[in-house]
C-alpha cells in the first residue's frame, strides 16, 4: 500500500502548476475502502490563492462523498522530505483524523501518525 500511494504521489507531482515557487508538489490520499485522490500544487499569480496539494488531494475525496482515509502519501521534486503545512495538517485532522501521513526524500521513507505531527490539534469538541 505504502508503494502504491508513493507512486500516485509521485504521478501527481508531474502535474503540478509552480512557476512561482519552483517547488512542486504531488500528495495522494487513500481511503478505507482502497480508492486514492490525486492532488498537486496549484499557484496563481495572485499568491494567496494557491493551493497545497494535500489540500487539493482531500478536497477531491470529500467532494465525491469520501469521509474514512488510511494514509496520505507527500512528495516533492526536491531531494528532501516535504512535511505538509500547518493547515494542510489541520485540514487533514478535521477531516481524516489521526491517518497515516507517508513522506519520501533522496534519504528514504518516513511514516508518521497525523497525531506525531499536530499534537494537541484544535478540535470541535
Ligand atoms: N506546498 C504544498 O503543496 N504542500 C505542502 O505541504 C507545503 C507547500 C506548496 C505550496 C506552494 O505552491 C509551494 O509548495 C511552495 O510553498
Amino acid at each position: 500500500m505504502m508503494q502504491r500511494l508513493l507512486k500516485e504521489a509521485r504521478g501527481a507531482l508531474r502535474v503540478a502548476v509552480a512557476p512561482y515557487s519552483g517547488f512542486r508538489v504531488g500528495a495522494a490520499i487513500i481511503t478505507k475502502r482502497g480508492r486514492v485522490y490525486r492532488g498537486c500544487n496549484l499557484e496563481n499569480p495572485s499568491l494567496m490563492l494557491s493551493m497545497c496539494a494535500e489540500k487539493v488531494a482531500i478536497s477531491k475525496a470529500l467532494s465525491e462523498g469520501e469521509r474514512s482515509f488510511n494514509a496520505i502519501a507527500i512528495v516533492s521534486d526536491k531531494g528532501h522530505l516535504c512535511y505538509p503545512c500547518g493547515s494542510c495538517r489541520q485540514l487533514l485532522w478535521e477531516f481524516a483524523g489521526d491517518i497515516d501521513v507517508l513522506l519520501e526524500g533522496d534519504g528514504g521513507i518516513k511514516r508518521y501518525r497525523l497525531s506525531e505531527l499536530m499534537p494537541y490539534p484544535f478540535k470541535k469538541d
